[in-house]
């Protein structure tokens, strides 16, 4: 099911990501690991070099152990958000959200809150327990986002990502959902 967002700058659509989404779906993640590679643990060279099939197999993937969702304008993707639960027995209690971002021209408009809620709530269909988070410790924006969207810090895992020789620590963050 979708959910709409109302915005100044027009209606944007939270709807799941579909396997015919795939070009879309490499320009708008490639466009995120390029722009903000301490935000992301992947790396925009290794991903841009992927074959086609590598973004196919992602969005063929998906089902009841991970979920992307998209915002979408008139057609266009201008966000997306992802999420994947444990995948053993001791863990599917668990699940995290992962690839968050909305493109600089949406920002500000809880866009990002959006993709966040619809994967809570992929979360409790899912019957997770809980849904956990790692973001740059320098990232405020995105821990304002998160913090609103009702998670808190558990924790810091030092040096998450090495970039350029900088060391970025990740915070931990987790909302219980049922
Ligand atoms: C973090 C991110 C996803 C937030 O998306 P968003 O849809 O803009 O989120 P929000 O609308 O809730 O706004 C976030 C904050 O930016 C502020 N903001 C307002 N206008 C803005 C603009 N034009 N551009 C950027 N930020 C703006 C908002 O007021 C808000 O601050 P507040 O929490 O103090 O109110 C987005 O900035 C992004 O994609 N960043 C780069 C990638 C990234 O860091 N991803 C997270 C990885 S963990």
């Amino acid at each position: 099911m979708n959910q709409q967002i109302t915005t100044p700058h027009g209606v944007i659509d939270i709807r799941p990501a579909q396997e015919t989404d795939y070009q879309t779906y490499r320009e708008l993640r490639l466009e995120a690991l390029r722009n903000h590679p301490e935000a992301f643990g992947a790396d925009y060279a290794a991903n841009a070099e992927q074959p086609m099939t590598f973004w196919t197999e992602r969005l063929r993937s998906l089902g009841s152990n991970n979920m992307i969702y998209f915002a979408v304008h008139n057609e266009a993707l201008v966000g997306m958000g992802g999420i994947y639960r444990g995948n053993s027995q001791k863990t599917q209690h668990s699940a995290t959200i992962v690839s968050v971002y909305v493109q600089p021209e949406w920002r500000g408009l809880k866009i990002a809150e959006g993709l966040v809620f619809r994967c809570i709530e992929w979360g409790r269909t899912q019957r997770a327990a809980i849904v956990k988070l790692t973001v740059s410790a320098t990232n405020t924006t995105a821990i304002r986002v998160y913090s609103r969207c009702g998670f808190a810090v558990y924790g810091i895992e030092p040096q998450t990502i090495c970039l350029d020789g900088i060391m970025y620590d990740g915070l931990l963050m987790s909302r219980h959902i049922v």
